[in-house]
């Protein structure tokens, strides 16, 4: 059987060093991300009152998007050489993102999720800025575009509680 490449050699003009620390934010990325993901799907299951079918549906779709991120964000990462995460305790152990351990009301696991989409916000913001100053304009991009992605999921969320 074939094993699993760890580092490929990337010789694309951005430093093997710049590509290694862009890999590691990615992953605290992904796995922030991975969390919000199931947080987002325990509101999407268990919302109740008059909020549920927007909230419902709102949270689909978000975590729909979310997916697709994660892809691409890990995919990113083995585009640049390095090792994408493999498993649930490698994301929960890089997040920035706290697990959700038991159900609340539906109005204050609503909050939290704007408050983490915010704080993936943050992440991808210093994540943009390294990619940024190691000219990986790719990294830089994909990053910038998540941004706007989680600052309007967050809006739509605090609009949903107001
Ligand atoms: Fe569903």
């Amino acid at each position: 059987m074939q094993s699993v490449a760890k580092e490929f050699p990337v010789k694309t003009g951005v430093d093997r060093k710049d590509r290694r620390e862009l890999a590691k934010m990615l992953t605290k990325i992904i796995g922030s991300s991975h969390v919000l993901y199931a947080k987002i799907r325990g509101v999407h299951w268990n919302v109740v009152g008059p909020a549920f079918y927007s909230l419902h549906k709102m949270t689909e779709e978000q975590y729909e998007d979310l997916n697709e991120a994660i892809d691409d964000m890990a995919e990113r990462i083995r585009a640049i050489g390095f090792q994408a995460p493999t498993g649930l305790a490698e994301m929960m152990e890089h997040s920035v993102v706290k697990d959700q351990t038991k159900l609340l009301p539906a109005n204050d696991m609503v909050k939290e999720l704007v408050e983490d989409h915010d704080s993936v916000s943050r992440l991808l913001r210093e994540g943009v800025a390294e990619a940024e100053a190691a000219e990986d304009v790719k990294t830089a991009d994909l990053l910038t575009e998540r941004i706007g992605v989680h600052e309007e999921a967050a809006w739509m969320l605090r609009a949903t509680i107001s």
